[in-house]
């Protein structure tokens, strides 16, 4: 059994946490209303490689515009698509009220739905693995 439970029960809006899955580091968001709202302001799609995810690095249940069964709920594998490094997260915070991920790498830069940015080198959006909720305070990963 490679799958692992995570309770989410102390997660606060704005905050996640990482755990490990299949040895990779999983990044577990509860999003706020900013980060939710700026997967969707107007302009964002012209800076994003592959907006809508076409490349299908997400499950089935996931393919839609903030790449997770639950809005306030992201899940991703937090290895970059350029050479494998952890990005770092940037919380939310008064100077940007949505966060990001950056790669300490090369600069990859990607949203909270881990879309890469196109002047990232990143390829790619960071994939998600498949996620089972099994309570509003647990959720499966694999
Ligand atoms: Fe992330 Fe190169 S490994 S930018």
């Amino acid at each position: 059994d490679d799958t692992v439970d995570v309770d989410i029960s102390t997660l606060h809006p704005g905050q996640q946490i990482v755990v490990t899955w299949r040895g990779w580091p999983v990044f577990v968001q509860r999003r706020t209303s900013d980060m939710l709202a700026s997967l969707q302001a107007p302009g964002v799609t012209q800076r994003l490689r592959d907006p809508e995810s076409k490349i299908m690095q997400q499950p089935r249940d996931a393919t839609n515009w903030h790449r997770s069964i639950t809005p306030e709920i992201g899940v991703l594998v937090g290895i970059c698509t350029h050479l494998g490094c952890v990005p770092n997260f940037n919380a939310p915070n008064a100077a940007d009220h949505a966060g990001n991920y950056a790669c300490p790498c090369h600069g990859s830069q990607f949203d909270v739905a881990g879309r890469a940015y196109k002047e990232a080198p990143a390829p790619y959006n960071l994939p998600v693995p498949p996620v089972t909720m099994l309570s509003e305070t647990k959720l499966k990963i694999g």
